[in-house]
């Protein structure tokens, strides 16, 4: 079967780029690559490397790990956290010894029945170790993969994860599995970066789905936010023959406590309501541009309304202000009454 030209640009990149020096990249049996992989499971490669040598000096094959006291091999795993890792990476041993005389099986369904080996890792031991056929699909795999194919949805969806495992196996390769296994890893870990990637180096960029949307970062999505309401409101930007805008301090608790901000209102009623009260003569409000400001537990419609004071017969009293756009004081304003002071200052 012809290989795709995705495998091909991975693996002359591997040749060029790939990290060949890894501990666990020499003498690659199965049992150095699968204890590397659990090790990296949660934690860096600059990390793991000390800890890998320390534990392969300690307890060289798998029959030296399953003989181990568990005691020896928390010991040995100290410092790495996620200690549940090192107790079924012990039973693991153990199983391998007592079913399979301590031959890991070549079989992917039956690795992932060993305690602590995911589909993921089961695809790494593998293809790394044993040459076979095995597709990965680790965090860093899933991010190339789901920009190079712009996949949409959330990774941690059944469908999206099956359709990204759907593509994950029909790029493997017949040939060099390991390097490509290798090479995909390391793209993801340094080029494919979450928030960063440096795309121009990348040797997919050209038939990259993400970047030719010009959004790498758009992909793979994050977990979606459960769904918030929607609250609506006015907000009067009162402005006087001065081109001052009137604020009001909110109070200390609740929302933007302490913050100023134009009047927050519910209809027009309540704004004829506050022009009485102030004694303002207004010309016919002017709708601008709406705004959404969200919080963390619902979404704020803002419709802002420009609102001419032609006589102003009141003094601003304590904790109301007229704000000098073009000199202003130092005053706290929360981030979505900033945006529509500045918006003001350009059409007033
Ligand atoms: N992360 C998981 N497996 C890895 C590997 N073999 N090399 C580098 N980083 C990894």
């Amino acid at each position: 079967m012809s290989q795709d030209s995705f495998a091909d640009a991975v693996l002359r990149w591997y040749d060029l780029h790939g990290r060949k020096d890894l501990p666990w990249q020499r003498d690659m049996t199965p049992y150095r690559v699968w204890v590397s992989e659990i090790m990296l499971q949660q934690t860096q490669v600059a990390t793991v490397i000390h800890y890998y040598e320390r534990f392969m000096a300690a307890l060289p094959d798998v029959q030296a790990l399953a003989a181990a006291p568990a005691d020896e091999v928390l010991h040995l795993w100290t410092g790495l956290g996620y200690y549940s890792r090192a107790r079924n990476l012990h039973k693991a041993a153990q199983r391998v010894v007592d079913e399979y005389g301590g031959d890991f099986p070549r079989d992917l369904q039956l690795l992932i029945d060993l305690p602590g080996i995911g589909p993921s890792t089961a695809g790494a031991i593998a293809s790394l170790s044993m040459g076979l056929r095995a597709p990965i699909l680790d965090g860093n795999v899933k991010r190339v993969l789901a920009r190079y194919h712009a996949v949409q949805g959330w990774p941690g969806e059944k469908v999206v994860h099956d359709r990204l495992w759907a593509i994950a196996e029909r790029h493997t390769p017949h040939v060099r599995v390991n390097h490509y296994t290798q090479a995909m890893m390391d793209m993801g870990a340094t080029l494919c970066t979450r928030s960063k990637p440096t795309c121009l180096v990348c040797p997919l960029q050209a038939g990259c789905e993400a970047r030719m949307l010009g959004a790498p970062t758009a992909y793979p999505e994050s977990r979606p936010r459960k769904s918030i309401p929607v609250r609506q409101c006015l907000m009067p930007l009162v402005v006087n023959p001065q081109g001052d805008v009137w604020l009001q301090r909110r109070p200390d608790s609740g929302l933007w406590g302490g913050l100023w901000c134009p009047p927050q209102l519910d209809d027009h009623a309540q704004l004829d309501a506050l022009l009485a009260r102030q004694g303002w003569q207004a010309d016919e409000p002017q709708a601008l541009e709406p705004l959404r400001h969200t919080f963390s537990h619902f979404h704020l419609d803002i419709q802002p309304l420009l609102v001419r004071v032609t006589a102003d017969h009141g003094v601003a009293e304590s904790g109301q202000v007229w704000y000098n756009l073009r000199q202003p004081t130092r005053l706290g304003l929360a981030a979505p009454v900033k945006k529509l002071l500045q918006r003001t200052e350009l059409i007033i």
